[in-house]
C-alpha cells in the first residue's frame, strides 16, 4: 500500500514576460489501488501537474509537496521519481529518432528495475505485452514515436506502463485521438496493470467515454491551476451535460 499526497503545490514557468503561475496549490491524494479521473478546461494546467510531477525540468516548483509514502519526490530527479514507481503518459508522447522502441524499453526497465531482466523472460514479456495490446511486433524495431500515428503513440505509452509496472500511473489525455478498438484495447491494459499490481492511476481526460471503461473512484474538477471541485462518477456526467460554466462565471 502506497500514497501519493499532493499538498498545495504551486508552479510557475518562465515566460518571455516573466515568470508565470500556473498551478495555484494542487491538493490531491491518490492511494494504491485508486483511479482518479481530472478533468478541466483547456489550459487549465493538468499537463503542468502532470509534468511537474514527473519531474520536467520546465516547470519550477515555488510551494507545496508532493509526497510519496511520504518521500518528498519534487526533491528528486527525473529519474530518481521513475525509480520510486511514478510512471508518466504523456498528453504528446515525445519521437526519439535513433532509439528503437525495444531498446528503449530495455533501457527504462533496467533503470527502473536497477538490473537488467533476464533476456529471454524480457522478449517474451515484450511481445505478450505488444499482443495484449494488439500492436505489430514489428513496432519494437522502429525509432520510438517516430512517424507513428497519433494512437500508436498512445498505445505505446501504455505498453510502457505494462512493463515497467509503477506505483503511480499519470495517464495525460491517453484516450485522445484513439479509434473505438483502441481506446478499449488501452483501457483493458490499463485495468490489466491495475488489476495486478494495484496501481493508483491519475487519469487526465475530457471526455466521459474512456470513463466507461476505466472506472474512477473519485473525479475532481480542475480550474486555473487548482482542484475546484471533487465527487464520485456521475461528477462527470454532469459535467459533460454542463460544461465548466459554472466554475468559471464569477
Ligand atoms: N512556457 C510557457 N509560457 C507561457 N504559458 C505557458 C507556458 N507553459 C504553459 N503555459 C500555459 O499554462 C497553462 C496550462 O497549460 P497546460 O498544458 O498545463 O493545460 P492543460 O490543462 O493540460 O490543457 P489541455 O486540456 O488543453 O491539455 C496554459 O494556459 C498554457 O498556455
Ligand atoms: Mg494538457
Amino acid at each position: 500500500m502506497a500514497t501519493l499526497e499532493i499538498k498545495d503545490l504551486q508552479v510557475q514557468v518562465e515566460t518571455p514576460d516573466g515568470p508565470k503561475q500556473i498551478l495555484k496549490g494542487v491538493d490531491l491524494t491518490i492511494n494504491s489501488g485508486e483511479i482518479h479521473a481530472i478533468m478541466g478546461p483547456n489550459g487549465s494546467g493538468k499537463s503542468t501537474l502532470a509534468y511537474s510531477l514527473a519531474g520536467h525540468p520546465k516547470y519550477e516548483v515555488i510551494g507545496g509537496e508532493a509526497l510519496l509514502d511520504g518521500e518528498n519526490i519534487l526533491e528528486m530527479s527525473a529519474d530518481e521519481r521513475a525509480r520510486a514507481g511514478l510512471f508518466l503518459a504523456m498528453q504528446y508522447p515525445v519521437e526519439v529518432p535513433g532509439v528503437t522502441v525495444s531498446n528503449f524499453l530495455r533501457t527504462a526497465k533496467t533503470a527502473v528495475a536497477g538490473e537488467a531482466p533476464p533476456l529471454r523472460q524480457w522478449v517474451k514479456d515484450v511481445k505478450d505485452a505488444m499482443g495484449r495490446l494488439r500492436m505489430d511486433p514489428e513496432m519494437a524495431q522502429r525509432d520510438l514515436n517516430y512517424n507513428f500515428s497519433g494512437g500508436e503513440k498512445k498505445r505505446n505509452e501504455i505498453l510502457q506502463l505494462e512493463l515497467l509496472k509503477p506505483q503511480f500511473a499519470i495517464l495525460d489525455e491517453t484516450d485522445s485521438g484513439l479509434d473505438v478498438d483502441a481506446l478499449r484495447v488501452v483501457s483493458e491494459g490499463v485495468n490489466r496493470v491495475h488489476g495486478e499490481t494495484g496501481l493508483g492511476v491519475m487519469l487526465i481526460t475530457h471526455y466521459t467515454r474512456i470513463l466507461n471503461y476505466i472506472k474512477p473512484d473519485y473525479v475532481h474538477v480542475f480550474v486555473d491551476g487548482r482542484m475546484a471541485e471533487e465527487g464520485g462518477p456521475e461528477l462527470a456526467d454532469r459535467l459533460e451535460a454542463e460544461g465548466y460554466d459554472r466554475f468559471l462565471v464569477k
